[in-house]
C-alpha cells in the first residue's frame, strides 16, 4: 500500500474525532522521515515550509520542513490536534492569554524524534528547532485549521491569517484577514 492509501485509509474514517481518537490515529500513520521525499525548503526569513498530506471536511494532515528560525506565537483557531517530532527536537513554548490581553509565555518544553504533544482549542504556542537540529514535523489538525490568529508581540499586535499564511506575521496585506488590537493593559 502507498503512503497516500494507507493515509486515507486511516484518516477518512475520522467524524469529529476527539483527543485520543486523533492520536491513535497519528501513531497508526507510524511516519517516518524516510517516507518523506522531497520536502520543500524553507523560504528565506521564514521558520518553515509545509505540505499538505491530507485533507478532507474533518482533518488534515501536513508536514512542516524547519529552518532555524522561531514561528509566531499563535493559536490553530477552532482547531485542535497533535505534533509529532519526525525529526530533530523542538522547543514548544506555551502561552497564557486572558481575553484579548498580550499571550504571556508560560513555560517551554522539548520533545524529541518520535514524540508527540497536543494543541488544544484556542490554545497559544510558538515553536523552534532546538539546537540547530533539522527538524521535520507531523501536524493533524481536526478540523482543518482556519482563521488562525498570529500575534507579534514586540509590536503588540495580533490578526487573523488567510489560510495560505504559516504562524509567522503576514507579509501581504491580503493575508491579514483581520487585525486584532490588544489591550496592553490587561496582563498587567
Ligand atoms: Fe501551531
Amino acid at each position: 500500500m502507498t503512503l497516500t492509501a494507507k493515509i486515507k485509509n486511516i484518516l477518512d474514517p475520522l467524524k469529529i474525532p476527539s483527543k485520543i481518537d486523533l492520536k491513535d490515529a497519528l501513531l497508526q500513520i507510524d511516519l517516518t522521515l524516510e517516507d518523506l521525499a522531497n520536502l520543500p525548503i524553507p523560504f528565506e526569513g521564514k521558520p518553515y515550509n509545509r505540505k499538505l498530506l491530507f485533507k478532507n471536511d474533518e482533518v488534515e494532515l501536513l508536514v512542516m520542513n524547519w529552518s532555524q528560525l522561531e514561528c509566531a506565537p499563535h493559536d490553530h483557531g477552532n482547531s485542535h490536534g497533535w505534533i509529532q517530532v519526525i525529526s530533530g527536537t523542538s522547543q514548544n513554548s506555551i502561552y497564557e492569554v486572558k481575553g484579548k490581553g498580550l499571550p504571556k509565555e508560560l513555560f517551554y518544553q522539548y520533545h524529541q524524534k518520535g514524540q508527540l504533544f497536543y494543541a488544544p482549542k484556542k490554545a497559544i504556542h510558538k515553536m523552534k528547532a532546538s539546537n540547530n537540529t533539522d527538524m521535520v514535523t507531523l501536524h493533524l489538525y481536526s478540523p482543518p485549521v482556519t482563521g488562525m490568529i498570529v500575534y507579534d508581540l514586540e509590536k503588540c499586535a495580533a490578526c487573523v491569517v488567510s489560510d495560505d499564511c504559516g504562524a509567522w506575521w503576514p507579509d501581504e496585506q491580503y493575508q491579514k484577514v483581520k487585525e486584532i488590537k490588544l489591550n496592553t493593559k490587561s496582563n498587567q
